[in-house]
């Protein structure tokens, strides 16, 4: 399906019973920020405050995670948008089953297709295995930048799995660095 405008897609997606979640969400959460970023930020899925506030990472991680994007200049209201691989909470913050991924894949691309990011970064296994590739190890490839058609794609660590393992947050540091270097390189203005 191809949508014009964002409100349309928005007022669409809000009404999603492609799969179960769609029964127990409080709201979809269709994503924050500026809807012609340059750089895009995909998660997995909302947890409990972001299915009851609408909006992707407002609880701990989320608070990690506008950490970091302060550092580089970043801010999910003004220079960037941030959404997940699903738009409706897992029950009980599971991890989304592939089948519910598929299910929501196609909203994400739609909203993708109306912003034309030039880079994407996936926070996490589940983001970066959906959006770079099927065997993505983060530990492994993390601040990596793997060009698909006219995107570069960057996975790095899930803020929740760094509110877990502080050990990474160096790691995580270095990886919104270069993203910042990359965006200088293309010449994204921060
Ligand atoms: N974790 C995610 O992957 N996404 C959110 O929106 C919140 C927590």
């Amino acid at each position: 399906m191809k949508y014009e405008d964002f409100e349309q897609l928005k007022e669409e997606c809000s009404k999603c019973n492609k799969c179960s979640l769609g029964s127990t969400r409080t709201n979809v959460v269709f994503g924050v920020g500026n809807e012609s970023a340059d750089i895009m930020f995909v998660g997995e899925g909302p947890g409990e405050n972001e299915d009851l506030q609408g909006e992707p990472f407002v609880g701990k991680a989320g608070q990690l995670l506008d950490k970091y994007l302060q550092v580089i200049g970043l801010d999910r209201k003004s220079n960037i948008y941030i959404a997940n691989i699903v738009k409706c909470r897992p029950p009980g913050n599971r991890d989304p089953e592939s089948g519910e991924q598929d299910a929501c894949i196609e909203w994400l691309r739609c909203q993708t297709r109306l912003i034309k990011p030039k880079i994407i970064v996936c926070l996490g296994r589940i983001a970066a295995q959906k959006l770079i590739s099927e065997d993505f190890r983060v530990t492994r490839q993390h601040g990596e930048f793997i060009k698909k058609g006219n995107i570069l794609f960057m996975g790095t660590f899930h803020p929740a799995a760094l509110l877990r393992n502080p050990s990474n947050k160096p790691d995580a540091l270095s990886d919104f660095q270069a993203l910042r270097d990359k965006a200088e390189e293309l010449n994204i203005k921060i």
